[in-house]
């Protein structure tokens, strides 16, 4: 076994036991974890510092690994077949019971999906047997990393993951361009390492905009928003009302606990899928109580407040 092949091996294992690992892909370095697990996945935004929750990247080694979490549509297939593995990252409608967190996708019911082209990457993916969730590896508001050495210096001081396999620089150094597929034509999200003209020597390409039905969030205000009211920070619950709890819970008929121990980063990977359920639960509404503004706490209270808009 080569150093590199031990490296792999040693991340494929990190990955499985909820780790994050330094991840060098063709674009830039990413911060990667199994998207299956919600804590995994909550780590990635507690490490980055990110003020939000923005959806995450799944990279799969495959398209037909692609296809057991998103519905592709014709060109959907036919622009996968022309460029991955490769910087392009699509869109698509999330698979009911996919299995991937609810985190990833923010609570919306589409999925960012790219085959990346480094040989790393595609082997960690295989040998994981993780579909893996990576935004860049850089903190919140820094530089996306292109070298080992800019994810271990940009993490300087802060919690490193456990795990940076060193690939050399990225080829591309550009983030993959982002695009949300229709019918007959694609949106442009993102520009990035793909050029818009290879994209539209297959099909016409628009720019997203603001009436635009496809969220790209950053650039649009489409968020998560559950099919019943929320009232946020209570300090009792209604009769009707059912309860998303933190730390010890209020009385109602019907609670979801987002952390007992009152753990923050516990109670970020939880927050979308406890709505999702809560949401299916007959009620007049979710009573939320409130989430202190420590870490991860001011993620979850931002997201609870534009879910709460109606
Ligand atoms: O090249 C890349 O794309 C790198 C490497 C690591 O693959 N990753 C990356 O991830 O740049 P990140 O998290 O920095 O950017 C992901 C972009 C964001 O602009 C996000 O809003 C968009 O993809 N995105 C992800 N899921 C989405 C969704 N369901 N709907 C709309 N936009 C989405
Ligand atoms: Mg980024």
């Amino acid at each position: 076994m080569t150093i590199l092949e031990a490296d792999i091996a040693f991340a494929a294992q990190q990955l499985q036991s909820g780790n994050l690992v330094g991840l060098p892909t063709e674009t830039v370095y990413g911060l990667a974890a199994d998207a299956r697990l919600d804590l995994a996945v909550a780590k990635i935004y507690a490490t980055k510092g990110r003020p939000q929750f923005n959806p995450l990247i799944v990279h799969v080694s495959s398209v037909k690994q692609a296809q057991e979490y998103v519905n592709f549509n014709p060109l959907a297939k036919q622009l996968a077949d022309a460029f991955w593995p490769g910087p392009l990252t699509m869109v698509l409608p999330r698979k009911e019971g996919c299995g991937i967190s609810h985190l990833v996708s923010a609570g919306l019911n589409t999925l960012a999906v790219r085959v990346p082209n480094h040989p790393i990457a595609l082997q960690l993916i295989r040998e994981s047997g993780c579909p893996i969730a990576a935004p860049s590896a850089n903190p919140s508001n820094q530089i996306s990393p292109t070298t080992a050495q800019h994810v271990r210096d940009g993490f300087r001081g802060l919690d490193q993951p456990t795990t940076i396999i060193d690939g050399g620089p990225c080829q591309v150094g550009l983030e993959s361009t982002v695009i949300a597929v229709a019918e007959d034509h694609v949106i442009l999200l993102r520009p990035g390492g793909l050029s818009v003209e290879s994209i539209q020597n297959i099909c016409s390409l628009k720019l997203a905009d603001k009436n635009s039905s496809i969220q790209s969030p950053g650039m649009l205000a489409k968020h998560y928003a559950p099919r019943h009211p929320l009232r946020l920070n209570v300090s009792h619950v209604e009769p009707n009302e059912v309860l998303l709890a933190f730390g010890e819970p209020l009385q109602a008929k019907y609670t979801l606990n987002l952390s007992v121990t009152g753990d923050i980063i516990e109670a970020a990977a939880n927050l979308f899928a406890m709505l999702h359920q809560l949401d299916e639960y007959p009620c007049t509404s979710i009573a939320v109580m409130p989430i202190p503004s420590t870490g991860l706490g001011l993620a979850i209270q931002d997201r609870l407040n534009r879910a709460a808009v109606r």
